[in-house]
């Protein structure tokens, strides 16, 4: 019997490295305020929905904005980030995720991608990695933000598994409590500081490649 009967990957920090394009497209709404974010700022930025992540930022530049400019500064963010992304492609996909992806399959495990993101699809479509994804649960789909369960228990329904039976990747703090509030396994990818309650941590991803895939599932 295998371990696990579902993966449910994160996404930005993940599969990609995009969390450095959120972080500088932030940087720049920042600066408006008068506040420099740092990339410890950030960290608490990773994961959390796009209206969320201005939320705090505020919070952090004390600052407080006429309601009618939150969404302008929402828009120019994303136009900032998705010029960042232009040029992603296949090379950008982290190393470990594709020997994965296809290890997945050849076990006949089932994938599907649980990310806050509103631009998931076009990162995926970007990677080359659309068809690997049985289901895509983005931040067009979800009403509550990691560290809610919603992402990852809408991700097992569709796939039809069990909670008990998915596998999470996630690589934010608030990720890793989403997991396991839906009761799932919680794979944390970073530094072991970083997170609370994970099920088990690895540096990056090949690391677990290298080491533990088999293991897991
Ligand atoms: C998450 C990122 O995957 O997506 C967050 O970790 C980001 O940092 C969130 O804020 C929303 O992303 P987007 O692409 O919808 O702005
Ligand atoms: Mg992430």
């Amino acid at each position: 019997m295998k371990k696990h009967d579902c993966a449910l990957f994160d996404l930005d920090g993940v599969i990609v490295d995009t969390a450095k394009f959120h972080f500088l497209a932030w940087k720049k709404i920042a600066s408006i305020f008068n506040y420099d974010l740092t990339s410890n700022d950030n960290e608490q930025l990773k994961g959390v929905s796009r209206s969320d992540c201005l939320q705090i930022i505020l919070k952090m530049a004390n600052t407080v904005i006429e309601p009618s400019k939150f969404e302008k500064y929402l828009a120019q963010k994303n136009l900032d980030y998705l010029d960042f992304i232009q040029d992603l492609g296949p090379k950008d996909i982290l190393p470990g995720i594709f020997e994965t992806l296809i290890f997945l399959n050849k076990r006949k495990v089932k994938i599907g991608l649980g990310s806050a993101s509103k631009n998931a699809e076009v990162i995926l479509s970007k990677l080359g990695l659309t068809s690997f994804f049985e289901i895509v649960i983005d931040g067009n789909k979800v009403k509550k933000s990691k560290p809610h369960p919603e992402v990852f228990l809408r991700g097992s329904l569709a796939l039809g598994v069990v909670p008990e039976k998915c596998l999470v990747f996630e690589d934010s703090a608030s990720g890793i409590i989403s997991a396991k509030a839906a009761g799932m396994t919680a794979v944390a990818i970073g530094n072991p500081d970083k997170f609370l309650n994970e099920d088990f941590c690895y540096p990056d991803f090949l690391s677990l490649v290298q080491n533990d895939l088999d293991k897991l599932f």
